[in-house]
Protein backbone atom coordinates (compact mmCIF):
# COMPACT_ATOMS: atom_id res chain seq x y z
CA UNK A 1 0.00 0.00 0.00
CA UNK A 2 1.38 3.58 -1.04
CA UNK A 3 0.42 6.04 1.86
CA UNK A 4 -0.67 9.97 0.79
CA UNK A 5 1.07 11.89 3.36
CA UNK A 6 -0.15 15.40 2.28
CA UNK A 7 -3.40 16.26 0.33
CA UNK A 8 -4.25 19.81 -1.10
CA UNK A 9 -7.33 20.71 -3.58
CA UNK A 10 -5.69 23.55 -6.25
CA UNK A 11 -7.97 25.09 -8.99
CA UNK A 12 -11.46 25.53 -6.74
CA UNK A 13 -11.37 21.79 -6.05
CA UNK A 14 -10.96 20.47 -9.60
CA UNK A 15 -7.00 19.77 -9.32
CA UNK A 16 -5.55 17.40 -6.69
CA UNK A 17 -2.13 16.86 -5.47
CA UNK A 18 -1.56 13.85 -3.32
CA UNK A 19 2.14 13.40 -1.99
CA UNK A 20 2.84 9.52 -1.57
CA UNK A 21 4.82 7.40 0.01
CA UNK A 22 6.82 5.52 -2.55
CA UNK A 23 10.78 4.99 -1.44
CA UNK A 24 11.79 2.84 -4.30
CA UNK A 25 10.07 5.16 -6.84
CA UNK A 26 11.36 7.97 -5.34
CA UNK A 27 14.72 7.23 -5.35
CA UNK A 28 14.64 5.92 -9.33
CA UNK A 29 12.53 8.55 -10.64
CA UNK A 30 13.58 11.02 -13.10
CA UNK A 31 11.75 14.53 -14.97
CA UNK A 32 9.41 13.82 -17.44
CA UNK A 33 8.49 10.08 -16.11
CA UNK A 34 4.74 8.91 -14.54
CA UNK A 35 3.62 6.31 -12.50
CA UNK A 36 0.45 4.31 -12.95
CA UNK A 37 -1.91 4.28 -9.79
CA UNK A 38 -4.31 2.10 -8.72
CA UNK A 39 -6.66 3.18 -5.76
CA UNK A 40 -8.37 -0.16 -4.43
CA UNK A 41 -8.70 -3.91 -5.95
CA UNK A 42 -11.68 -3.08 -8.55
CA UNK A 43 -9.84 0.45 -9.28
CA UNK A 44 -8.64 1.37 -12.84
CA UNK A 45 -5.02 1.59 -13.58
CA UNK A 46 -4.41 5.30 -14.87
CA UNK A 47 -1.30 7.32 -15.52
CA UNK A 48 0.24 10.21 -13.88
CA UNK A 49 3.22 12.61 -14.08
CA UNK A 50 5.68 13.03 -11.26
CA UNK A 51 5.49 17.10 -10.43
CA UNK A 52 7.92 16.46 -8.11
CA UNK A 53 10.05 13.41 -5.93
CA UNK A 54 11.39 13.74 -2.47
CA UNK A 55 14.11 10.75 -2.80
CA UNK A 56 15.14 11.72 1.09
CA UNK A 57 11.49 11.72 2.17
CA UNK A 58 10.89 8.47 0.14
CA UNK A 59 7.79 10.48 -1.28
CA UNK A 60 6.45 11.23 -4.44
CA UNK A 61 3.85 13.79 -5.74
CA UNK A 62 1.01 13.68 -8.06
CA UNK A 63 -0.89 16.84 -9.40
CA UNK A 64 -4.24 15.11 -11.08
CA UNK A 65 -7.14 17.37 -12.44
CA UNK A 66 -10.93 15.22 -11.50
CA UNK A 67 -11.90 14.41 -15.20
CA UNK A 68 -13.50 11.20 -14.52
CA UNK A 69 -14.46 7.98 -13.01
CA UNK A 70 -11.06 7.08 -11.54
CA UNK A 71 -9.74 10.85 -11.06
CA UNK A 72 -13.12 11.79 -9.33
CA UNK A 73 -12.39 8.40 -7.18
CA UNK A 74 -8.70 9.23 -6.47
CA UNK A 75 -9.77 13.10 -5.23
CA UNK A 76 -11.95 11.05 -2.60
CA UNK A 77 -8.90 9.89 -0.88
CA UNK A 78 -7.20 11.66 1.98
CA UNK A 79 -4.21 12.01 3.75
CA UNK A 80 -3.37 8.35 5.92
CA UNK A 81 -5.52 6.92 2.91
CA UNK A 82 -3.76 4.56 0.45
CA UNK A 83 -3.25 3.53 -3.03
CA UNK A 84 -3.07 0.08 -3.28
CA UNK A 85 -0.48 0.34 -6.44
CA UNK A 86 1.65 2.52 -7.87
CA UNK A 87 4.16 1.24 -10.80
CA UNK A 88 6.96 3.07 -11.77
CA UNK A 89 9.65 4.99 -13.04
CA UNK A 90 7.73 4.67 -16.25
CA UNK A 91 8.55 5.69 -19.49
CA UNK A 92 12.03 7.15 -21.01
CA UNK A 93 13.27 10.43 -18.53
CA UNK A 94 13.34 14.05 -20.17
CA UNK A 95 16.25 14.70 -22.18
CA UNK A 96 18.36 17.40 -20.21
CA UNK A 97 21.35 19.63 -21.67
CA UNK A 98 22.26 22.88 -21.27
CA UNK A 99 21.55 24.40 -24.68
CA UNK A 100 21.69 28.51 -23.76
CA UNK A 101 17.66 29.88 -24.35
CA UNK A 102 14.80 27.85 -23.66
CA UNK A 103 10.97 28.33 -23.51
CA UNK A 104 8.72 26.19 -21.31
CA UNK A 105 5.00 26.19 -22.40
CA UNK A 106 2.07 24.79 -19.78
CA UNK A 107 -1.63 24.82 -20.12
CA UNK A 108 -3.74 23.78 -17.51
CA UNK A 109 -2.44 20.11 -15.89
CA UNK A 110 0.23 20.62 -17.99
CA UNK A 111 1.69 22.88 -15.75
CA UNK A 112 2.27 20.12 -13.27
CA UNK A 113 4.14 18.15 -15.87
CA UNK A 114 6.26 20.68 -17.14
CA UNK A 115 7.40 21.86 -13.04
CA UNK A 116 10.20 19.12 -12.94
CA UNK A 117 11.42 19.97 -16.17
CA UNK A 118 11.94 23.25 -16.37
CA UNK A 119 13.48 23.03 -12.84
CA UNK A 120 16.27 20.33 -14.76
CA UNK A 121 16.60 22.52 -17.47
CA UNK A 122 17.76 25.64 -15.08
CA UNK A 123 19.21 23.53 -12.78
CA UNK A 124 21.22 22.30 -15.60
CA UNK A 125 22.69 26.19 -16.97
CA UNK A 126 19.88 27.23 -19.26
CA UNK A 127 18.13 30.13 -19.25
CA UNK A 128 14.35 29.62 -18.94
CA UNK A 129 11.60 31.41 -20.01
CA UNK A 130 8.11 30.17 -18.55
CA UNK A 131 5.19 31.00 -20.08
CA UNK A 132 2.05 29.34 -18.24
CA UNK A 133 -1.88 29.37 -18.50
CA UNK A 134 -5.31 28.65 -17.66
CA UNK A 135 -8.94 29.47 -18.09
CA UNK A 136 -8.67 31.51 -15.75
CA UNK A 137 -6.94 32.94 -12.52
CA UNK A 138 -9.16 30.49 -10.02
CA UNK A 139 -7.94 27.70 -12.78
CA UNK A 140 -3.81 28.18 -12.50
CA UNK A 141 -1.47 26.51 -10.63
CA UNK A 142 1.91 26.40 -9.32
CA UNK A 143 2.46 29.09 -9.84
CA UNK A 144 5.10 30.39 -7.47
CA UNK A 145 6.95 27.08 -8.49
CA UNK A 146 7.04 27.82 -11.67
CA UNK A 147 8.98 31.22 -11.38
CA UNK A 148 10.96 29.90 -8.65
CA UNK A 149 12.09 26.82 -11.43
CA UNK A 150 12.44 29.85 -14.27
CA UNK A 151 14.14 33.52 -14.49
CA UNK A 152 11.37 35.03 -16.93
CA UNK A 153 7.52 33.73 -16.00
CA UNK A 154 4.99 34.69 -18.36
CA UNK A 155 0.87 33.97 -17.13
CA UNK A 156 -1.81 34.08 -19.63
CA UNK A 157 -5.70 33.78 -19.09
CA UNK A 158 -8.15 32.87 -21.74
CA UNK A 159 -10.69 35.50 -19.96
CA UNK A 160 -7.92 37.83 -19.05
CA UNK A 161 -8.83 37.79 -15.40
CA UNK A 162 -4.99 37.28 -14.70
CA UNK A 163 -2.02 38.49 -16.75
CA UNK A 164 -1.97 38.28 -20.69
CA UNK A 165 -5.74 38.10 -21.75
CA UNK A 166 -5.30 35.37 -24.41
CA UNK A 167 -3.81 32.02 -25.40
CA UNK A 168 -0.24 30.80 -24.21
CA UNK A 169 0.80 30.80 -27.77
CA UNK A 170 0.41 34.73 -28.25
CA UNK A 171 2.79 35.09 -25.78
CA UNK A 172 5.05 32.32 -26.91
CA UNK A 173 5.23 34.25 -30.47
CA UNK A 174 6.16 37.07 -28.68
CA UNK A 175 9.08 35.89 -26.71
CA UNK A 176 10.37 34.21 -29.98
CA UNK A 177 10.57 37.66 -31.48
CA UNK A 178 12.37 39.21 -29.05
CA UNK A 179 14.55 36.01 -28.71
CA UNK A 180 16.11 34.83 -31.84
CA UNK A 181 18.42 32.46 -30.46
CA UNK A 182 15.60 30.17 -28.92
CA UNK A 183 17.06 26.69 -28.84
CA UNK A 184 14.61 24.14 -27.58
CA UNK A 185 10.74 24.90 -26.86
CA UNK A 186 8.83 22.34 -24.42
CA UNK A 187 5.17 22.77 -24.83
CA UNK A 188 2.76 20.14 -22.41
CA UNK A 189 -0.90 20.74 -21.87
CA UNK A 190 -4.15 19.67 -23.65
CA UNK A 191 -3.53 18.19 -27.26
CA UNK A 192 -4.67 21.67 -28.72
CA UNK A 193 -2.93 23.65 -26.86
CA UNK A 194 0.27 21.51 -27.90
CA UNK A 195 -0.56 21.31 -31.35
CA UNK A 196 -0.76 24.85 -32.00
CA UNK A 197 2.28 25.93 -29.75
CA UNK A 198 4.42 23.45 -32.15
CA UNK A 199 2.90 24.80 -35.01
CA UNK A 200 4.35 28.31 -33.65
CA UNK A 201 7.81 27.19 -33.34
CA UNK A 202 7.78 26.00 -36.38
CA UNK A 203 7.28 28.60 -38.34
CA UNK A 204 9.99 29.96 -36.14
CA UNK A 205 12.25 26.82 -36.76
CA UNK A 206 12.72 26.09 -33.11
CA UNK A 207 12.81 22.28 -31.46
CA UNK A 208 10.19 21.25 -29.98
CA UNK A 209 9.27 18.69 -27.46
CA UNK A 210 5.82 17.81 -26.31
CA UNK A 211 4.68 15.40 -23.54
CA UNK A 212 1.40 12.86 -25.23
CA UNK A 213 -1.07 11.78 -22.69
CA UNK A 214 -2.91 8.98 -24.63
CA UNK A 215 -4.89 6.00 -23.12
CA UNK A 216 -2.50 4.23 -21.61
CA UNK A 217 -3.22 0.27 -20.11
CA UNK A 218 0.45 -1.68 -19.01
CA UNK A 219 2.65 1.19 -19.30
CA UNK A 220 5.28 -0.98 -20.41
CA UNK A 221 4.70 -1.21 -24.45
CA UNK A 222 2.82 -4.46 -24.49
CA UNK A 223 -0.91 -3.61 -24.86
CA UNK A 224 -0.37 -0.83 -27.58
CA UNK A 225 -3.33 1.12 -26.50
CA UNK A 226 -0.81 4.14 -26.25
CA UNK A 227 -0.13 4.15 -30.10
CA UNK A 228 0.64 7.21 -31.66
CA UNK A 229 2.04 8.78 -35.29
CA UNK A 230 5.20 10.47 -35.21
CA UNK A 231 7.17 11.27 -38.25
CA UNK A 232 5.12 8.80 -40.28
CA UNK A 233 6.19 6.07 -37.36
CA UNK A 234 3.87 4.30 -35.20
CA UNK A 235 5.57 4.87 -31.29
CA UNK A 236 4.56 3.57 -27.91
CA UNK A 237 3.44 6.63 -25.67
CA UNK A 238 4.72 4.64 -22.38
CA UNK A 239 8.28 3.57 -23.73
CA UNK A 240 8.56 5.17 -26.48
CA UNK A 241 7.81 9.01 -24.89
CA UNK A 242 5.82 10.29 -23.31
CA UNK A 243 8.08 12.92 -25.03
CA UNK A 244 8.34 13.53 -28.38
CA UNK A 245 9.51 16.05 -31.55
CA UNK A 246 6.16 18.15 -31.70
CA UNK A 247 6.61 19.15 -35.43
CA UNK A 248 6.22 15.52 -36.01
CA UNK A 249 3.58 14.19 -34.07
CA UNK A 250 0.66 13.77 -36.32
CA UNK A 251 -2.23 15.29 -33.20
CA UNK A 252 -5.21 15.02 -35.11
CA UNK A 253 -4.65 11.09 -34.83
CA UNK A 254 -3.82 11.67 -31.22
CA UNK A 255 -7.42 13.42 -30.80
CA UNK A 256 -9.31 10.94 -32.28
CA UNK A 257 -8.11 7.74 -30.34
CA UNK A 258 -8.56 9.86 -27.29
CA UNK A 259 -11.81 10.32 -27.94
CA UNK A 260 -12.09 6.40 -29.22
CA UNK A 261 -14.07 5.46 -25.15
CA UNK A 262 -16.12 9.21 -25.38
CA UNK A 263 -19.55 7.36 -24.45
CA UNK A 264 -18.17 4.82 -22.12
CA UNK A 265 -16.25 7.19 -19.63
CA UNK A 266 -19.06 9.08 -19.88
CA UNK A 267 -21.26 6.18 -18.65
CA UNK A 268 -18.71 5.05 -15.87
CA UNK A 269 -18.59 8.35 -14.36
CA UNK A 270 -22.52 8.67 -14.43
CA UNK A 271 -22.91 5.35 -12.62
CA UNK A 272 -19.65 6.33 -10.39
CA UNK A 273 -21.70 9.52 -9.00
CA UNK A 274 -24.91 8.02 -8.39
C1 LIG B 1 1.84 9.67 -19.44
C2 LIG B 1 0.63 10.42 -18.94
C3 LIG B 1 0.77 11.33 -17.93
C4 LIG B 1 -0.35 12.02 -17.44
N1 LIG B 1 -0.14 12.90 -16.44
C5 LIG B 1 -1.21 13.58 -15.94
C6 LIG B 1 -1.03 14.48 -14.85
O1 LIG B 1 0.08 14.66 -14.32
N2 LIG B 1 -2.12 15.13 -14.39
C7 LIG B 1 -3.38 14.95 -14.95
O2 LIG B 1 -4.33 15.59 -14.50
N3 LIG B 1 -3.57 14.08 -15.98
C8 LIG B 1 -2.51 13.39 -16.47
N4 LIG B 1 -2.73 12.48 -17.49
C9 LIG B 1 -4.11 12.25 -17.96
C10 LIG B 1 -4.82 11.26 -17.01
O3 LIG B 1 -4.21 9.98 -17.09
C11 LIG B 1 -6.30 11.15 -17.38
O4 LIG B 1 -6.92 12.38 -17.10
C12 LIG B 1 -7.00 10.06 -16.56
O5 LIG B 1 -6.57 8.80 -16.99
C13 LIG B 1 -8.50 10.16 -16.70
O6 LIG B 1 -9.09 9.08 -15.99
P1 LIG B 1 -10.60 9.14 -15.48
O7 LIG B 1 -11.06 7.72 -15.24
O8 LIG B 1 -10.73 10.08 -14.34
O9 LIG B 1 -11.39 9.77 -16.68
P2 LIG B 1 -11.94 9.03 -17.99
O10 LIG B 1 -13.29 8.51 -17.70
O11 LIG B 1 -10.92 8.05 -18.50
O12 LIG B 1 -12.00 10.26 -18.96
C14 LIG B 1 -12.82 11.39 -18.71
C15 LIG B 1 -12.59 12.45 -19.74
O13 LIG B 1 -11.19 12.81 -19.81
C16 LIG B 1 -10.69 12.57 -21.12
N5 LIG B 1 -9.39 11.87 -20.98
C17 LIG B 1 -9.18 10.61 -20.54
N6 LIG B 1 -7.87 10.29 -20.57
C18 LIG B 1 -7.26 11.38 -21.07
C19 LIG B 1 -5.92 11.68 -21.37
N7 LIG B 1 -4.94 10.78 -21.22
N8 LIG B 1 -5.66 12.92 -21.83
C20 LIG B 1 -6.65 13.82 -22.04
N9 LIG B 1 -7.92 13.59 -21.78
C21 LIG B 1 -8.22 12.39 -21.32
C22 LIG B 1 -11.68 11.64 -21.78
O14 LIG B 1 -11.72 11.84 -23.18
C23 LIG B 1 -12.98 12.01 -21.13
O15 LIG B 1 -13.58 13.10 -21.77
C24 LIG B 1 -1.63 11.79 -18.00
C25 LIG B 1 -1.77 10.88 -19.06
C26 LIG B 1 -0.66 10.20 -19.51
C27 LIG B 1 -0.81 9.20 -20.63
S1 LIG C 1 0.19 1.57 -22.48
FE1 LIG C 1 0.20 -0.39 -23.37
S2 LIG C 1 1.66 -0.20 -24.98
FE2 LIG C 1 1.74 1.70 -23.94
Amino acid sequence: MFKIVKRKEMAKGTVVLNEIEAPLIAAKAKPGQFVILKANEAGERIPLTMADTNPEKGTITIIFMVVGKSTALFATLKEGDAYMDVIGPLGAPTHIEKLGKVVCVGGGTGVAVLHPITRALKQAGNEVTCIIGARNKELLILEDEMRAASHDLRVCTDDGSYGHHGFVTDVLKAVLTENKDMKLAVAIGPVPMMKACSAVTKEFGVKTMVSLNPIMVDGTGMCGGCRVSVGGKTKFACVDGPEFDGHEVDFDELTLRLRAYTEQEKESYTCYRK
